[in-house]
């Protein structure tokens, strides 16, 4: 490899690495460098039409680079841009993200692009992931690496979160390694998800739940703590702790759901993002609308608001859909059925292997609304192309997925493109949420 190189950093990849030209023309990628750094850097690998390299000297910074506003931005792999003015991060990652659709989408982007950002950097993250490690430390991985880093003040972190870690560290040493999801409910209670090797279940049991019940006795945030289903399953005498429903809010409406299931992590940039698809989909009472994904109603309950004609909402979460179901049909908690013929329903599907045939049927759904994991809805795009909806939204936290989905969904010009939405649900990181609008193309346009 060559020796070191001077380069200017021209854009953000997809995933937050600047880029750069080398002498040679080729690309290179550079972790932590920001659009406009002249650094000197180290290759640390060269493929044919590709290098990656390290920074080793910053010669002159970039317009809107900052001094890192954490103490642990370099190491922790949890933020990328602590280090960068909040309106240079957006602008840049919004346009890494326009990029990617365009390249891996091979497509024009539309005219009509809607940027809501930059959103609160700090303390958005109502939910957290920590790493617990033998010593009973929380924290994130390490960028690249398995290795745990403990940011003593998590800037994006809702304060609750890191209250609720204070207070379960010192109990944890020797039950990891595992992870504790913690989640803050709108009335500021913290619920935790713990996830360890069963062998650890006994020991955990025996310390945590006095530890719980003295939390709830001094008011503390904290109260309640879930043990995953699969866990449960493991040992059936191990069970939940304390109290662990909580509220989730979405424009104005609580909603009650069990700790544990999949909810957005970002509450206020999640009411802006449903609001948008709401206008989106523009339904009409007389629409039939087909929403994929759904978890457990974050977009449906506010949908059904619009009462379109008929809702079919399908998702992979027992759990998820029984809580959708709940908050839809509060008298089936007391098992009451619900007909098969009624108008609005919830399924738990696994979509990996493409929609129930009867669902795939042409014309059956008037609307198609879809939200899948960052792998996308590859299994579902040609079920989508039979059903032809006259118009599909669709809602994704992963450029790259959604651009190969697009790309497929667009080829036959069945459809066009006509609006995309840009959401900064995770503000600090290099992710983008992103909702697409597609319309089906009128015949012989
Ligand atoms: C990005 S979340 C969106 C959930 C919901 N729309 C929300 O906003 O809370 C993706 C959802 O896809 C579900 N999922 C993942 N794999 C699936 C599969 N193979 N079939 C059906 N649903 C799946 C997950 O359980 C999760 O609820």
């Amino acid at each position: 490899m060559t020796a070191l190189q001077t380069v200017t950093i021209d854009r953000l990849a997809f995933g937050g690495d600047g880029v750069a030209r080398l002498e040679d023309g080729k690309i290179v990628f550079v972790p932590d460098a920001l659009p406009g750094d002249h650094v000197q850097i180290d290759l640390t690998e060269e493929h044919a039409s590709f290098a990656r390299a390290q920074a080793v000297q910053l010669i002159t910074p970039a317009e809107g680079r900052i001094p890192a506003r954490c103490a642990d931005a370099e190491a922790c792999g949890g933020c990328s841009f602590q280090h960068a003015e909040q309106e240079h991060e957006w602008r840049w990652k919004t346009q890494a993200a326009l990029d990617a659709i365009a390249r891996i989408g091979h497509l024009t982007l539309p005219d009509d692009l809607r940027l809501h950002g930059p959103g609160e950097p700090d303390a958005w993250r109502r939910r957290v992931r920590f790493q617990l490690n033998e010593r009973g430390h929380l924290g994130y991985f390490a960028k690249n690496s398995h290795r745990l880093v403990r940011p003593r003040r998590c800037l994006v972190a809702h304060p609750a979160i890191l209250s609720a870690r204070e207070r379960l560290e010192p109990t944890l040493k020797g039950l990891g390694p595992g992870s504790l999801h913690l989640e803050v409910s709108a009335d500021g209670a913290v619920v935790g998800c713990l996830e360890v090797a069963p062998k650890r279940l006994a020991a955990a049991a025996a310390k945590l739940r006095p530890l719980i019940q003295q939390a709830r006795k001094d008011n503390h945030p904290l109260v309640g703590l879930r043990i995953t289903e699969q866990l449960q399953a493991a040992d059936p005498k191990f069970t939940d702790i304390g109290q662990t429903d909580l509220h989730i809010q979405v424009l104005g409406q609580t909603y009650t759901l069990p700790g544990g299931l999949f909810t957005q992590a970002n509450p206020a940039v999640n009411d802006a993002l449903v609001a948008y698809t709401i206008d989106e989909l523009a339904l009409t009472p007389q629409d039939s609308l087909l929403e994929l994904y759904c978890g457990w109603g974050n977009f449906s309950h506010a949908i059904l608001k619009a009462t379109p004609s008929f809702f079919q909402g399908m998702e992979l979460s027992i759990p998820a859909i029984h809580a959708a179901e709940s908050i839809l049909y509060p008298r089936k908690r007391r098992g009451e059925t619900i007909p098969d013929d009624a108008p609005v329903r919830f399924n738990v599907r696994n979509l990996t292997r493409g929609l129930p045939t009867k669902h795939a049927t042409p014309q059956r759904y008037s609307h198609v609304l879809l939200d899948p994991p960052r792998a996308g809805a590859r299994p579902v795009l040609d079920d989508l192309l039979t059903i032809a909806p006259q118009r599909v939204v669709y809602v994704s936290c992963d450029a790259a997925t959604l651009a190969r989905d697009l790309k497929h969904l667009l080829r036959d010009g069945a459809y066009q493109l006509v609006r995309l939405g840009l959401f900064d649900m995770f503000p600090r990181t290099a992710h983008v949420e992103v909702v697409a609008t597609l319309e089906r193309t009128p015949p012989g346009a």
